[in-house]
């Protein structure tokens, strides 16, 4: 194969777990993403993508989140078209293209420089659309954000890679910076990040996991510039749509139902939007 050879590790790696389950979803004949970019841009790459093991549940569910957030980011673009969106650890997930914002909104993906530097190989520029190569915990790549406009955040798979004390940095930095806006990622309780560092997937990449959220309380009292907007958990009790459950394996459609009734089951995942 004459692909791009990816020589990625530990969370760097874990893009590629996003990228081939939005791929593969995207090719199902009911595909709810429908990520023709990250379907094109994994068949430029030259990996063995079998060492992931993705399973068509793992696909749906990651597709779902992207989904949500997507509609999240719609939502507000429509409702502040000249604005501001950050996508912290933004891998090669393609939101830029599947949203395809107005001309008055700035974009700007922040990831390592190795990352970004596989970006600029595998998806084309774009008016509006800015790269930026840095790791989110240093605090000079965010002079490059105007402060000016309303601003959409997203950290989606990112936050539990980092230490604990440099999420909330990360987090109190980003929203200082900006006027206002909303912030969106997904949250695991310490039972989610143990389950999740178990995933033949993630161990595949050597990752490791550190931050985890039993409850977003305990971010609203160490970030009380926060106000929690939409709390979605997992996959049974609300938020998500039970038609893509119904998409998935018969273990998971039996599982699902059951989790939700289980307290500390139920809350073992969570999609998070606030305003601040
Ligand atoms: C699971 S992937 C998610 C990628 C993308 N957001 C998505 O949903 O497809 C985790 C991403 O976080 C990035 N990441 C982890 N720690 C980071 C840091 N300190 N600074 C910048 N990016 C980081 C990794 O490089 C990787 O792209």
């Amino acid at each position: 194969m004459n692909g791009e050879k990816v020589a990625l590790h530990g969370a760097q790696e874990t893009l590629l777990i996003t990228l081939c389950a939005k791929a593969g979803e995207s090719r199902l004949p009911d595909s709810l993403l429908k990520d023709r970019f990250a379907a094109e841009a994994l068949a430029r790459i030259d990996y063995d993508f079998d060492r992931l093991k993705i399973d068509r549940d793992m696909m749906i569910g990651i597709a779902l989140r992207a989904h949500v957030i997507d509609g999240w980011t719609r939502g507000f673009l429509e409702q502040y078209p000249e604005s501001t969106v950050l996508h912290l650890g933004c891998g090669l997930d393609s939101r830029v293209f599947r949203i395809a914002p107005f001309a008055g909104v700035r974009w700007f993906d922040v990831d390592y420089p190795d990352v970004i530097a596989l970006r600029h190989r595998l998806y084309p520029a774009r008016e509006g659309y800015t790269l930026l190569p840095s790791s989110v915990t240093e605090p000079e790549w965010l002079d490059a954000v105007p402060q000016d406009r309303p601003a959409f955040i997203i950290a989606e798979g990112l936050l539990p890679y980092l230490p604990p004390e440099e999420v909330v940095l990360l987090l109190e930095r980003v929203t200082n910076h900006l006027p206002g806006g909303e912030l969106a990622f997904d949250a695991y309780s310490r039972l989610g990040l143990t389950l999740i560092a178990w995933q033949p997937s993630v161990r595949a990449t050597g990752a490791t996991l550190h931050w985890s959220l039993d409850d977003p309380e305990e971010l609203l009292r160490q970030l009380p510039g926060l106000e929690l907007v939409e709390e979605l958990m997992g996959y049974g009790s609300g938020g998500y749509d039970p038609a893509q459950v119904a998409r998935m394996s018969l273990v998971a459609r039996m599982a699902v139902p059951v989790m939700g009734m289980i307290p500390a089951l139920s809350r073992i995942g969570r999609l998070l939007r606030f305003r601040f």
